[in-house]
């Protein structure tokens, strides 16, 4: 919706004023995230991929967090309020304000069924495209319960959809359900739903009612069958973590699609915006946070764990490497077991093999830090930087007292606490004098013996 130009003939209603009480939870339903994003924004930005004349997003519990989330996200969003939530089509009434005499197609959607895919949705505007008043989203159910079936005449045609606690035994054998999304002849829409009634079982305004009303006008409805895991509806945890696993084995699916060799699929959790190129090999129980990017060739080996961290090409991380916000690797740079950068660039070629606690840091290209490094970063108060020189040469066990710089190629010796700079291709060596006591240790046995 922002940069490319707006599509004038769609318009997008996302329903998310359900009260989600199933959540148990004080935030919203719609903002538990799938993939590090909200439910809502994974809608939101499927919606704008269709680049709409405008999305609306109906709002009911917590109101303002959700429309806050909302316009958080793109800023043109129009926000409404259905307060008390009284049906679907008392909600996609809510948003004819907002539409206003929209004419175009109006594909209403859930925020809380996140994985739909573009070409599904493209499916149902060609379809809308065909003639159809409203066509509607259906799947085949594993488990029909609940949903509203699809009543079919020839082909693709659409009678009626009946709630499962409106329908009779024989229309309740159908397997053919209702996902809730819908694609309507916005020019109809408000005629459509001033006919909705609400005597039915729930006492509700359903959004289904509106094929039976159309084909009562005249009009034909259509339907566009998809697959049950991309229309599933998350009302709990259990549902979410049903969401996550999906969303999760279409991204595993993707990265190996375009170049990435994932040695065990199943282990590897991507985020939403996870960005990794060609010919990157990743290794088991690998996790990315949001906002990672890594470039091609590079090693991940297993149980390493990124957020908001960029690679360069052909370095190689890990095994148990975590690499925290604002982390920044090299070409051909090696970060190593046991090892935690935050906030730091580590420069091409350089390498952090172990143990180590970079943090605040700007390490130089070639540097080689020592097992057990510590940047000490933080002094209760604010962080500091430490700098480290191109090609320098950090010992085993040192702990840099920041704000501190050592110099391009200079040493540092092992155990040392660096707290003051160190020039260029100097040593420094901060550590106590190695003294040697003949003997001591026999005399200490021996006395010990006697004791016994
Ligand atoms: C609805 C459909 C059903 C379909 C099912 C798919 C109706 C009448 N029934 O049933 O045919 O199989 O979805 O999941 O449409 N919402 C509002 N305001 C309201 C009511 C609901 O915004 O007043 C939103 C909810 O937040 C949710 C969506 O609409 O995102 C669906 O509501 P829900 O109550 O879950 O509908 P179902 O009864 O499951
Ligand atoms: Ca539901």
């Amino acid at each position: 919706m922002t940069q490319t130009p707006s599509n004038p003939d769609i318009a997008v209603v996302i329903l998310a004023a359900g009260q989600g009480t199933r959540m148990k939870s004080e935030l919203p339903k719609v903002l538990h995230k799938v993939g590090g994003r909200a439910m809502l924004h994974h809608v939101m930005a499927l919606s704008g991929e269709l680049t709409p004349d405008r999305m609306v997003v109906v709002v009911g519990t917590k109101s303002e967090m959700v429309a806050q989330a909302a316009h958080d996200f793109e800023p043109k969003v129009q926000t409404v309020l259905q307060d008390p939530p009284l049906g679907t089509a008392h909600a996609v009434s809510a948003s004819l304000e907002c539409l206003n005499g929209f004419a175009g197609d109006v594909i209403v959607l859930y925020a809380d069924t996140p994985l739909i895919s573009r070409e599904t949705l493209n499916d149902l505007l060609t379809q809308r495209r065909t003639g159809h008043s409203v066509v509607v989203l259906g799947f085949d159910a594993k488990d029909p319960g609940a949903y509203g079936r699809l009543i079919t005449g020839d082909g693709d045609e659409l009678l009626r959809i009946v709630e499962a606690k409106d329908a009779s035994p024989l229309e309740l054998e159908t397997r053919f359900c209702n996902s809730g999304v819908m694609a309507i002849d916005g020019a109809l829409l408000g005629d459509l739903l001033a006919a909705v009634g609400n005597d039915n079982a729930k006492g509700e305004y359903y959004l289904t009612d509106i094929v039976e009303i159309a084909r009562s006008q005249g009009q034909t409805c259509g339907v566009v069958r998809c697959d049950e895991d991309e229309v599933l509806g998350v009302n709990s945890r259990v549902e979410l973590a049903e969401a996550e696993a999906l969303y999760q084995q279409q991204r595993r699916r993707q990265m190996m699609e375009q170049g990435v060799t994932l040695a065990d699929p199943e282990t590897v959790y991507f985020s939403f915006d996870t960005v990794i190129g060609e010919d990157v090999t990743v290794g088991q129980n690998v996790v990315f946070g949001p906002g990672v990017t890594v470039e091609s060739g590079v090693q991940i080996k297993p149980f390493c764990h990124f957020e908001d961290a960029y690679v360069k090409a052909d370095a190689t991380i890990g095994p148990y490497a975590r690499l925290r916000p604002g982390a920044e690797i090299g070409v051909e740079a090696h970060i190593g077991n046991f090892v935690e950068i935050k906030k730091s660039k580590v420069d091409d070629g350089a390498k952090v093999n172990h143990l180590t606690y970079i943090g605040d840091a700007v390490i130089g290209a070639k540097a080689n830090i020592g097992a057990g490094t510590i940047t000490c970063n933080y002094d209760g108060f604010s962080k500091h930087t430490t700098h480290i020189g191109k090609g320098a040469f950090i010992g085993s066990n040192n702990s840099l007292v920041a704000p501190v710089t050592i110099g391009d190629g200079a040493y540092t010796g092992s155990g040392s606490v660096i707290t003051k700079d160190v020039e260029a291709d100097a040593l420094a060596l901060e550590r106590a004098q190695q003294k040697e006591l003949s003997g001591w240790a026999d005399k200490f046995r021996r006395k010990k013996q006697l004791k016994d």
